[in-house]
């Protein structure tokens, strides 16, 4: 088995300077390279990164197509919370020029099976993922696949854990995140030619460390990365505190 390889750096700037390093890469490579993206507080570092590095002409995302990893259920596009305003507000509105396509789940679809079964159909019409950027939730969580999801799912609707919601909470003016969400599947994440996980700060030390060193356990989800080929993990200093030199 090919263990995910590690890069460790001194902060979450840095963090960011190596994954887009790798994004320049993939893009170089494959003009037309799709791309899944992730949210949450530890890409926003990455995404202003890539804008950078955008706007001044050493990358061009123009023919790139990108697939959002995941999206809140029931709450409309113009919420505050939504993935696809985080996304507008820290990536593409800040591009000179916007990916070919961006796509995100729509989370207000009246049928949300349905919503799933197109976003994974769509997926699969673009020659699945390139690379796949990932964060992790601090219960292990890959994409909303929570503790527990089986490694052959697809997109689906999924059960937000209590600990992510928690976890999420801030984003929300109320405090409340809903209690479901779209998520592409396991299954479709471990089908990306190439994954890079970012991981910072203290409070992913120890999953992230259970994720690369103890058995892969569904109850683990991002311990299901182990089995694939070509996996990155760039993660800062005090994510890395747990991880052992043998990684
Ligand atoms: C959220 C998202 C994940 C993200 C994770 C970590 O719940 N669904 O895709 O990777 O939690 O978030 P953060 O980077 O804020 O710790």
């Amino acid at each position: 088995m090919v263990r995910p390889r590690v890069e460790v750096r001194l902060d979450e700037g840095a963090v960011a300077v190596a994954a887009v390093d790798i994004v320049e890469r993939v893009v170089a490579l494959n003009p037309h390279a799709v791309l899944a993206l992730p949210t949450g507080r530890t890409p926003i570092a990455f995404y202003a990164e890539l804008v950078e590095r955008e706007r001044t002409g050493r990358i061009e995302l123009s023919q790139v197509r990108s697939f959002n990893l995941d999206e809140w259920v029931g709450i409309p596009s113009t919420h505050p919370a939504t993935y696809a305003r985080f996304m507008e507000e820290q990536l593409f509105s800040r591009l000179r020029n916007r990916p070919t396509a961006c796509y995100i789940p729509d989370g207000t679809a009246a049928d949300l099976d349905a919503e799933c079964a197109r976003y994974e159909i769509a997926i699969r019409e673009a020659s699945g993922f390139d690379l796949a950027v990932l964060g992790i939730g601090n219960n292990g969580h890959i994409g909303f696949n929570e503790p527990g999801t089986p490694f052959d799912a697809r997109t689906h609707v999924a059960e937000v854990a209590l600990v992510t919601r928690q976890n999420n909470a801030y984003s929300f003016p109320d405090g409340q995140p809903p209690s479901r969400a779209i998520t592409v599947g396991i299954a479709t994440i471990l089908d990306s030619r190439s994954i890079l996980l970012l991981a910072t700060g203290a409070s992913k030390a120890a999953v992230l460390e259970r994720a690369l060193a103890g058995p892969v356990d569904s109850q683990i989800p991002a311990s299901v990365l182990q089995r694939h080929p070509d996996v990155v993990i760039i993660a800062d200093v005090a994510a890395s505190a747990c991880l052992s030199r043998k990684l």
